[in-house]
């Protein structure tokens, strides 16, 4: 092999066996020549010490059982907003949003450097179409709804503000990514408004600590959690790119949420009507022992707290008026200031610790063979994307009803919940309920009108309605919720501008609205009253 680093294997050996890590060259001698360098640059990239540094403090703190209870208070009221609660106000923060919109003032970053490995699709997650009429897939649904945003601005002031959306990939989604969207031709958007970044990997380590190799050759390494964004935005020089457009504040949010307001307008207005430099979106947890981490205060500082870490007693806690005290459910949904980004960037992340997940990760055996394991046999280090609200001294927090704002796709329909079909189900039910605001009814193919709650036909278990192919979803798949309703983003935001195609219309399920006729399943009208 032309330009080979002078390997010094000895004393490579011996710094890896300081940390006990000396069996990642224990097959060096079953290597090609390509293959030593391979692995010699692998290991040699690794700050070693530092691995086992945070491997040995993220275990110990997981296994900290203590529960911080009492140290637990809910974000102060004052901090504090609903979209259900607000009255007139909810109408400022609306204008407010658009208006920095249209200023140019904001822009949305995506999360979508995880594997996706409980939907368990070779792609990455946002590649995922759910059956919808429209075959649209996650990532189109939310580059329409940033064009959509973007023209509700300038409707509103006249002037046309850009939406940036920076997408954080990692090894695995990177090129998929990228390629999913040139094909589609950025959906629309201006490639130079999309801007992806790709963030960290670090080594997987078994239990006992001994980092994991994937191949003879390769250590095997995972993405460093969605916190890793921290590290990615300086390395990757992100917060000079939001400078340079004059960003003030960033919409961060998950991939797989197929209900997320892109830049959404109220949240952004909400946290600028609070002076906040942070601010997380949440939803009412739906039950006290639901498995969702809680946003509240502990011993001052705002933190999520994770649901293994509440006992019952205070997680059953209710006011005076019956509800909840620690029901803000965390939804990977954010807001923060482009200068707060900068203190964390430059200042904090550094301070942030690594959490251990326990995995099933592929590795090499003692005996040099690859196993793929049945059970979890190790862990991967990660970062959380909420860890940094302790930093924030501006900290609001912004309820939002879950039916309208939140079902996020994390496993296949082997699983009851949080799978394609409930998502598929939840964006119907949303739009079913804009058309029945606006006016519209629904009515069976012979007339007799459909209730406005329908019942669900659920399928039965581990159907798997979706295929694995994108491309393989056909309209009539999705027959199993009684009114199959879907609006365009590029036609509404929130439920906006339906009235004049809906008022006093019938619709007969499928009904596929969209932008350009309005209507394109016009058949499906079957009269006005
Ligand atoms: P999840 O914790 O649900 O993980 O990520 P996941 O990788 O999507 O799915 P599983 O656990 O492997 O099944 C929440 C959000 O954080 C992003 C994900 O892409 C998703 O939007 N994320 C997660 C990252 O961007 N990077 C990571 O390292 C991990």
């Amino acid at each position: 092999m032309e330009n080979q680093p002078r390997m010094d294997v000895e004393s490579l050996r011996a710094k890896l066996a300081e940390h006990g890590q000396e069996h990642l060259l224990e097959f060096w001698h079953d290597l090609d020549a390509d293959q030593k360098v391979a692995l010699y640059r692998d290991i040699e990239s690794t700050d070693v010490a530092e691995l086992v540094g945070h491997f040995k403090t993220a275990m110990e703190s997981s296994s900290d059982t203590e529960k911080v209870d009492s140290l637990m208070e809910p974000t102060p009221s004052e901090f504090f907003g609903s979209m259900t609660k607000a009255g007139k106000e909810k109408e400022k923060w609306y204008r407010e949003g658009l208006l920095e919109i249209s200023k140019g003032n904001c822009c949305v970053l995506l999360l979508a450097g995880g594997q996706g490995t409980r939907l368990g699709v070779k792609y990455p997650k946002g590649m995922y179409n759910v059956g919808l009429l429209s075959e649209k897939t996650l990532y189109q649904l939310q580059a329409e709804r940033i064009l959509r945003a973007q023209q509700l601005a300038y409707d509103m002031y006249r002037q046309r503000g850009t939406i940036p959306w920076y997408i954080m990939t990692s090894e695995h989604t990177k090129e998929p990514t990228e390629e999913f969207f040139r094909q589609h031709n950025y959906f629309g958007l201006q490639k130079e408004n999309v801007v992806m970044f790709e963030q960290n990997m670090l080594p997987c380590l078994s239990f006992d600590g001994k980092i994991l190799l994937d191949q003879k050759s390769k250590i095997s390494r995972a993405p460093d959690g969605n916190g890793g964004l921290y590290r990615a935005l300086g390395n990757c020089r992100i917060l000079e790119d939001m400078e340079r457009r004059n960003i003030k504040y960033v919409h961060v949010y998950g991939v797989d949420n197929i209900l997320v307001k892109m830049a959404d307008p109220w949240f952004i207005g909400f946290c600028r009507s609070k002076g906040a430099n942070c601010g997380a979106k949440v939803v009412a947890k739906a039950f006290p022992t639901e498995p969702v981490g809680v946003v509240c205060r502990v011993n001052g500082k705002n933190q999520v707290v994770e649901y293994s870490e509440i006992t019952l007693k205070t997680a059953e806690k209710r006011d005076e008026e019956g509800h909840l005290i620690f029901s803000a459910g965390n939804i990977c949904n954010h807001f923060f200031t482009t200068d707060f980004l900068k203190d964390l960037v430059g200042r904090y992340e550094k301070q942030l610790r690594h959490h251990v997940a326990k995995k099933k990760i592929p590795y090499i055996d003692n005996s040099g063979n690859r196993i793929i394991p049945e059970k979890p046999n190790g862990v991967k280090m990660e970062k959380f994307v909420f860890d940094v609200f302790q930093f924030s001294n501006k900290f609001a927090v912004f309820e939002v009803l879950r039916e309208d704002e939140f079902s996020p796709l994390k496993n296949s329909n082997t699983a009851e919940k949080d799978n394609p079909t409930t998502s598929r189900h939840a964006l119907l039910s949303l739009h079913h309920r804009w058309v029945l605001n606006a006016g519209g009814r629904f009515v069976e193919k012979d007339g007799t009108p459909i209730p406005a709650i329908p019942r669900v036909r659920t399928p039965p278990r581990g159907s798997g309605k979706v295929s694995e192919n994108v491309q393989s979803r056909r309209a009539n798949d999705v027959d199993d919720y009684p009114v199959v309703c879907e609006v365009s983003p590029l036609l509404s935001y929130a439920g906006e501008g339906l009235q004049e195609i809906c008022d006093k219309k019938q619709f007969c399920s499928p009904v596929l609205l969209s932008e350009t006729d309005q209507m394109e399943s016009k058949e499906s009208v079957i009269g006005t009253n």
